[in-house]
C-alpha cells in the first residue's frame, strides 16, 4: 500500500446471510480486495438505522457500504428494501450537511458473489479516495472506534432492536 496516497476508511455493514458469507468466500477463494474496509456483520440490513450510518461517519469512516441480500432474497422478507429506503434517506441527509452522497452506498449480493463483493469494495474505496477524507473528522481527530455504537451487533451487546424511525 502506497503511504502517500490517501487511504480511506470504509465501514461495511454486511448481512450475515449474503455479503458476509461472500466476504468469507472471497477469503477462501483468495480473491483480494482493499484492506481499507472494516466489515461489521449484521443479521439483516433491515436491522440498520440511519443513526448507525451517521455514527460510522462520526467515528471516522470516510465511506459507508451497506451490503444486503438480493432484492427478493432477504431472509426477513423486506429488510433489504427497508435498508434501501434508509440509505437513500441518509444520502439526502448527507447532502443537507454538506457531505457527498457517494460516501454512502448500498449493494445487493448473494452468498456466492465473492467477486462482485470484492469489486464493489474496490470501487467504493476508489470513489471515496477521489472525494478525500470525510470533513466530519474533526481536524483529523477521530473518536475511538472502541466506543462506536455501530460496532455493537446484537450478538455482542444483547440489546434489542431500537424502534424504526422510517
Ligand atoms: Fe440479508 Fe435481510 S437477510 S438483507
Amino acid at each position: 500500500m502506497n503511504s502517500d496516497v490517501f487511504q480511506p476508511k470504509i465501514v461495511a455493514f454486511c448481512c450475515h446471510y449474503c455479503a458476509y458469507a461472500s466476504a468469507d468466500l472471497a477469503g477462501s477463494m483468495r480473491i483480494q480486495y482493499p484492506p481499507n474496509v472494516r466489515i461489521i456483520r449484521t443479521p439483516c440490513t433491515g436491522r440498520l438505522e440511519t443513526e448507525y450510518f451517521m455514527k460510522a461517519f462520526e467515528y471516522g469512516a470516510d465511506g459507508v457500504l451497506v451490503a444486503g441480500c438480493l432484492e427478493g432474497g432477504c431472509h426477513f422478507v423486506e429488510g433489504n428494501l427497508c435498508a434501501k429506503r434508509r440509505v437513500n434517506y441518509t444520502r439526502d441527509l448527507l447532502v443537507e450537511i454538506g457531505l457527498e452522497p457517494e460516501r454512502l452506498r448500498m449493494g445487493n449480493l448473494s452468498a456466492a458473489m465473492a467477486r462482485p463483493l470484492a469489486d464493489t469494495i474496490t470501487d467504493m474505496v476508489e470513489t471515496v479516495r477521489k472525494l478525500g477524507p470525510s470533513p466530519l473528522k474533526s481536524n483529523g481527530k477521530e473518536r475511538s472506534a472502541g466506543h462506536c455504537p455501530a460496532a455493537n451487533t446484537p450478538e455482542s451487546n444483547g440489546k434489542s432492536k431500537p424502534e424504526s424511525r422510517l
